[in-house]
């Protein structure tokens, strides 16, 4: 085996202001198999994480149920730290980015930078809520869309016509926070000069750092040119203050991948000869992997080696992306219960399964990664269930019942031992390169073999003839090592399954060199069923409980005119009084929706055909990222029957369909209650 490596892995810090769900795992499972893997094979590897703290929606929503900001993220945080235990993701250490350790690391990599000239001042102009005395971020700015008029849009696109424009040109736009007419304002803001880092940034992108796609990326970025990042909040920010500039924070994104940094400190400083500098020093020879999401590669490729560089440490070797989880084909969904939290999934299935599920899935690539309800059952039931769980207890029964437990002296087929010993270079490979899914294709053709060669010698039938109690022990020792090699291959990806083997083994935790040499003459304990297979009603029960959830949420958090936005309260105002007769021209109708289908071309709109008791129309409503438009036929709805046609870039729309919240995947469709008939007035 090569020489000790020493090696740092991270995964992207989750927000606390949100539970974990199957999407994160994704992440969290992928960089878990990746440090297993590592310490298994002897080298000293660090897995850090931490809580994402700060920032505007964290302080929002701790306001909104009345608690500090401090309150909220300290119960977030132990919500976090008990899913990821319960899926056995194994971090050495799980911290915080509201810590002193970041405050000091954060400040530092900013005070060095500033020194070094790469900060610089400017004025800008930015929406001021009077209400509430605060700047708004663009997403807490909302109002009519400047293109198709259409009311309640947020931030800088629009969900009905798909347009993007400046949070500056809505019409009536809004306090998203206080539902205040917001104003401009003006103030001195600091920026991190990107562009000063140009030389360094091509060079360690060349160097291997990234993905051949995300450096394609980069490039793009390089010729549109580097702009410099407003790294300052005004006050109220739940962040750090910068250094002698009162009332002004660190942007959450500038202290977000420092607690990278921090958290591998507040290790370090408890944990005697693990050596802070060695790990961080400018050309360190440890290795350092950031493992994240394709959404936030800006962040990680470009702001965060540069700011690292500007203040004298070294780069990470290597960020490492993955794609996002779709569910059945499907982005995730509220409305069809595949939004599933982690812990909801923990109420119904083992987390063993999803943890190999992902592996067979996952690619070194940044393409997105699908889980299949249908797939994972089979899937899991055949290959876990069936190939690994099958050979321990086929063959651990003889042994302990026939010889108090004790395997043969000899292994029966030292070759086909040799040969599996001999595959672990090409597993090993794959894992390293984060080719799991090749890994776990390669370890299930072995399960195969051993599955083949037993069923060869069929032990049920040699257990019946007393004269051949030798060759009885020798196949079933030989399985149960076969069985042994399957679970340390296995072990970063299914670590739970593999301490309930070792124990029944009576083996010490297995290492990768262990697996070289055969266990034999050992005692070996009472076999116990290490994984039950899989039933589809599990899988209901927990997509039931996945709409439960969101049902549960809706009732207990949101007080009469509130709606959510990105998992955080925000207040709707209430509009404008208007006269009777301005709503009594409002011409609202329930409406059969006959037909509905996707839109080419947009990932917001569906194309709905109407049925108002005799007469149809065809109205685009931006209901795509909560509905499936095959969910909606044959559904009653009401809608504005009398507005004026508007043509929008897919066709022209006939009316708009009535629905409630924020966007997103929380869209409520009005459904009106049984007994009503298409084309009603409603009154
Ligand atoms: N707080 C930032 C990261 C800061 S890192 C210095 C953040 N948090 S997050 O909670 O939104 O996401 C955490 C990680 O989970 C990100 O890498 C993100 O890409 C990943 N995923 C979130 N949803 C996901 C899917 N649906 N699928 C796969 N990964 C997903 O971003
Ligand atoms: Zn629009």
């Amino acid at each position: 085996m090569n020489d000790k490596r020493d090696i740092l892995v991270t995964s992207a810090l989750p927000y606390a202001n949100g539970p974990i769900h199957i999407g994160h795992l994704v992440e969290y499972i992928q960089t878990d198999i990746w440090a297993r893997f590592q310490k298994m094979r002897g080298h000293r590897c660090y897995y850090v994480c931490a809580d994402d703290a700060h920032g505007t929606p964290i302080m929002l929503r701790a306001r909104q149920e009345g608690i500090t900001p401090e309150a909220l993220i300290a119960r977030i945080a132990l919500e976090h730290q008990a899913d990821f235990a319960a899926f056995r993701i194994g971090f050495d250490n799980y911290h915080s980015t509201h810590s002193p350790e970041n405050h000091h690391c954060a400040t530092l990599i900013y005070e060095r930078n500033r020194d070094a000239g790469h900060i610089a001042k400017r004025t800008i102009t930015q929406a001021y809520d009077p209400v509430e005395q605060m700047f708004l971020p663009d997403r807490f700015i909302k109002g009519e869309c400047p293109k198709c008029g259409a009311a309640d849009q947020y931030g800088d696109n629009c969900e009905a016509c798909g347009a993007s424009y400046s949070p500056a040109e809505l019409k009536n736009p809004r306090s998203a926070v206080s539902g205040a007419v917001p104003e401009q304002r003006e103030s001195d803001h600091y920026f991190f000069k990107l562009a000063d880092f140009e030389d360094m940034l091509r060079a360690w992108t060349r160097g291997g750092a990234l993905q051949k796609e995300i450096a394609n990326k980069l490039d793009e970025w390089f010729e549109a040119g580097l702009q410099e990042w407003d790294i300052s909040r005004d006050a109220p920010y739940f962040g750090f203050e910068i250094p002698d500039h009162p009332g002004k924070f660190f942007y959450v994104w500038l202290d977000a991948p420092i607690g990278y940094m921090a958290s591998f400190k507040n290790l370090c400083d408890r944990t005697p000869g693990l050596d802070f500098d060695h790990f961080w020093r400018a050309n360190s020879s440890a290795e350092l992997y950031n493992f994240i999401g394709k959404d936030i590669i800006y962040f990680h490729a470009l702001f965060w080696p540069a700011m690292l560089h500007g203040a004298g440490f070294r780069p990470p070797t290597a960020v490492l992306a993955h794609g996002f989880l779709t569910v059945d084909g499907q982005k995730m969904s509220k409305s069809r219960g595949t939004f599933i939290r982690a812990r909801t999934y923990l109420d119904h299935l083992n987390p063993e399964y999803l943890r190999y599920y992902f592996a067979a899935k996952l690619g070194p690539t940044v393409e997105d990664i699908d889980l299949n309800l249908e797939d994972f059952t089979l899937r899991v039931n055949s290959d876990l269930v069936g190939k690994v769980v099958n050979i321990g207890s086929r063959c651990a029964g003889f042994i302990t019942k026939r010889f108090a437990g004790r395997l043969a002296d000899d292994l029966m087929d030292v070759a086909l031992f040799e040969d599996f010993v001999a595959a672990g270079a090409s597993i090993a490979e794959a894992y390293e390169r984060r080719e799991f899914s090749r890994a776990t294709r390669e370890i299930m053709a072995l399960a195969d073999r051993a599955n083949q060669w037993i069923d060869e010698r069929a032990p049920w039938v040699v257990a019946k003839d007393p004269a051949r109690e030798a060759e009885l022990q020798a196949i079933c020792s030989q399985g149960l090592n076969l069985f042994r090699l399957l679970i340390g291959y296995l072990r970063p990806v299914l670590p739970g399954t593999a301490v309930g083997a070792e124990a029944f083994l009576r083996i010490p935790a297995l290492t990768w060199a262990d697996l070289e040499r055969p266990l034999l003459g050992h005692v070996i304990g009472e076999f116990t069923p290490l994984m039950t297979r899989v039933d589809p009603k599990q899988i209901q029960a927990m997509l039931a409980a996945s709409k439960e959830d969101l049902a549960a949420r809706d009732v207990k958090k949101t007080k009469p005119h509130e709606t959510r936005s990105e998992g955080h309260l925000v207040r709707d105002p209430i509009a404008d009084p208007i006269e009777y007769a301005d709503f009594a021209k409002v011409d609202l109708r329930v409406a059969l929706i006959q037909a509905a289908s996707p839109v080419e071309g947009s990932d917001k709109l569906i194309k709905l055909q109407l049925d108002l008791g005799g007469e149809t129309r065809q109205v685009f409503a931006g209901i795509r990222t909560a509905y499936d438009p095959k969910d909606l036929e044959g559904r009653l709805t009401v809608m504005v029957a009398n507005l004026a046609p508007r043509k929008m870039r897919f066709g022209v729309s006939e009316g708009m369909v009535l629905a409630a919240g924020p966007g997103g995947g929380d869209i409520f469709l009005l459904t009106p209650d049984s007994g009503a008939e298409p084309g009603m007035r409603v009154k």
